[in-house]
């Protein structure tokens, strides 16, 4: 089949490679000339573990990218949009890039003679394909979605880090169609995925990806709580959760507590989830808290370091960890941020080390200093803090040597040396 893959960021990016591996033919278009072009020289637009691999092989040949819609729209028979959808200040989901897709992709459409499917897998919620993205598609190509167009909505659960193994060996593949015909042919690309294809309506699929994350990101809150009264009583919170986790109605995933959740999707589907349910009258008290959770644990980390460290004023603190987790150089979202501004805010010096995200968090903190190891960061500092579970912190040990005080704060429970001044953030 032939497909255009619309914006070519993480989910792009990743869609395109795997469907060109899968044998489909790729159209990847982004409004970045620079991601253009290094799609097209087989260089990954972002770092994701097997990317290289898949675009240096297909890149040229089953797979190329370009900065025009017609082009792609007319030479494809599906559009997959999978460009970003940002938080608004209130929580809401900003739309203007779904809508420059959207109608950039109509007004080729109005060129189209044959059948094509439209695929939202950018993560919207409920209701926008039906009432935000039909509407613009019908006017921006003046014809009409079920008949002379197909729509369907194929939300992504991929993990950074982990994104084209999930591709691969998905739990779920969930395809939303407006009817049969559009969702029978959305289906049939992942024909030689082995998993059970959810066939849903477009809104359901929608709420099934809210859900999915939220769903996890309360669990994540929830263990932050449960390890924050812990550590009061001096009780493993580890060893807690990894007896709870044994129960399989609850499962030992996404049950370790720490620095919380960051990432493009957590923080921002939940906060889309709570201002959905406020407009629809309704004040979602459990979804608001596990916000409140995330937010204070960075904080917690903080107050824990002021004990040990007190007056931060021109103190020399490491921050280890950059990206919002291990194996990726996204930092959206990242706790390493609210923990920076935090020590900047209080008059600290921040040192930092991070093996993939330094030149993303330049952009936000331009004048912290950035170094090429752990060893380089720790130099004469007076304290440390760990953000991320990145595994190479598991071995440091006589790299916290060279700090002039040894103090840890482990956000993530990845420090295993001995001989400095360890504190766990929930244990
Ligand atoms: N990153 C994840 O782990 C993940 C997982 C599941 C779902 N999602 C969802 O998928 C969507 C995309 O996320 P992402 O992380 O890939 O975003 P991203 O910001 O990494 O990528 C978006 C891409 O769209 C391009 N773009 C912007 N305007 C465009 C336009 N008018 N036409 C074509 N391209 C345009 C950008 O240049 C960028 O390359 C979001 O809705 C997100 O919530 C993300």
């Amino acid at each position: 089949m032939k497909i255009s893959i619309i914006g070519s960021g993480y989910v792009g990016a990743v869609t395109a490679a795997c469907f060109a591996d899968c044998g489909h033919e790729i159209i990847c278009v982004d409004i970045d000339e620079k991601k253009i072009q290094w799609i097209n020289q087989g260089i990954p637009p972002i770092f994701e573990e097997g990317l290289q691999e898949l675009l240096e092989k297909y890149a040229g040949k089953t797979l190329i990218a370009t900065t025009d819609y017609e082009y792609a729209v007319l030479n494809t028979d599906f559009s997959f949009i999978c460009v970003g959808t940002p938080s608004e200040e209130n929580g809401s989901i900003n739309l203007s890039i779904v809508r420059a897709a959207a109608t950039s992709i109509g007004a080729a459409l109005a060129k189209k003679e044959a059948y094509h499917v439209i695929v939202i897998k950018s993560t919207v919620v409920p209701e926008t394909t039906e009432k935000f993205v039909i509407p613009i598609l019908e006017e921006a190509s003046g014809k009409i979605a079920g008949k002379d167009f197909g729509v369907a909505m194929n939300p992504e659960f991929l993990r950074e880090g982990k994104a084209i193994y999930d591709f691969r060996h998905p739990d779920k593949i969930v395809v939303g169609s407006i009817d049969q015909r559009s969702g029978d042919l959305v289906s049939e690309l992942y024909k030689n995925i082995e998993c059970e294809i959810t066939r849903t309506d477009t809104r359901t699929a929608e709420m099934i990806k809210y859900v999915n994350n939220s769903f996890l990101a309360t669990k994540i809150s929830f263990s932050n709580e449960i390890g924050n009264i812990c550590k009061k009583m001096g009780i493993d919170t580890y060893e807690v959760m990894r007896a709870v986790g044994k129960d399989a109605r609850i499962s030992p995933l996404f049950l370790n507590c720490g620095a919380g959740f960051g990432g493009s999707c957590f923080p921002k589907d939940v906060r889309a989830l709570i201002n959905k349910a406020k407009d629809l009258g309704y004040s979602p008290i459990l979804l608001k808290s596990v916000i409140d959770v995330n937010e204070k644990q960075p904080i917690i980390m903080i107050e824990l370091l002021k004990k040990k460290v007190g007056n931060m004023k021109g103190k020399k603190i490491t921050v280890l960890g950059l990206a919002f987790k291990n194996d990726t150089d996204d930092i959206r979202e990242s706790r390493a941020i609210p923990v920076i501004a935090e020590l900047l805010r209080l008059g600290a010096e921040v040192s930092t080390y991070d093996p993939l995200a330094i030149e993303n968090m330049k952009k936000i903190f331009p004048t912290i200093s950035y170094h090429n190891s752990a060893k380089e960061a720790l130099q004469g500092a007076d304290a440390c803090l760990v953000v991320t579970e990145w595994e190479e912190f598991k071995k440091l040990d006589a790299e916290f040597e060279v700090m002039k005080e040894k103090i840890v704060i482990d956000g993530r429970k990845v420090i295993s040396a001995t001989s400095i001044d360890y504190e766990g953030l929930c244990w």
